[in-house]
């Protein structure tokens, strides 16, 4: 059995983290997505609800599963079994931080590598940071996030 692990704070998923999600589900015969615990970060959504969010938007992907995580990466991925990490590459300016932690993950774990999918064109540009940040000052985030992410933004921004 194939499995890939898809980390990230997902605060919130967006269509980009999504279409990179699908795209390894055809790759790997499961694919799970871990929602990372950062102490060091204040994000808009608690653990609980970032992994939901992503839950529903996984409803119909049979082989994804979402999780969530503290501490190394490379230490939850071994223990749910995955033999590789999966990330979106969106432009040259993720590259370098990419690199480094796909490094990093390899000098401290050598079994586990780290594989690269090219971000679709139509979501290069997009972020949770773009999202949260549209969402906060009353923009347009539709096309940019599923369903369930624009009604959540809407609920925590409308009161
Ligand atoms: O969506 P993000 O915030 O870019 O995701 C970053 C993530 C979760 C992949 C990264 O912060 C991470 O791997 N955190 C776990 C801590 C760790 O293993 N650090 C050492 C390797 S960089």
């Amino acid at each position: 059995m194939r499995r890939a692990i898809c980390p990230g704070s997902f605060d919130p998923v967006t269509n980009g983290h999504l279409d990179v999600i699908m795209r390894a589900a055809k790759l790997f015969d499961e694919v799970v997505v871990s929602v990372v615990k950062n102490p060091q970060k204040q994000p808009l959504f608690s653990l609980e609800e970032r992994a939901q969010m992503i839950r529903e938007a996984c409803a119909g992907m049979p082989n994804v599963r979402v999780e969530t995580f503290s501490g190394l990466l490379v230490r939850h991925a071994k223990e749910i079994g995955a033999q590789a990490i999966v990330k979106g590459l969106r432009a040259l300016s993720d590259f370098e931080y990419e690199l480094q932690q796909a490094q990093t993950n390899h000098r401290q774990e050598p079994t586990v590598e780290t594989v690269f999918l090219a971000t679709d064109v139509q979501y290069s540009f997009l972020s949770s940071s773009m999202v949260r940040e549209v969402a906060e000052l009353g923009g347009v985030v539709n096309g940019m996030v599923p369903l369930n992410v624009e009604r959540k933004l809407r609920d925590k921004f409308s009161s």
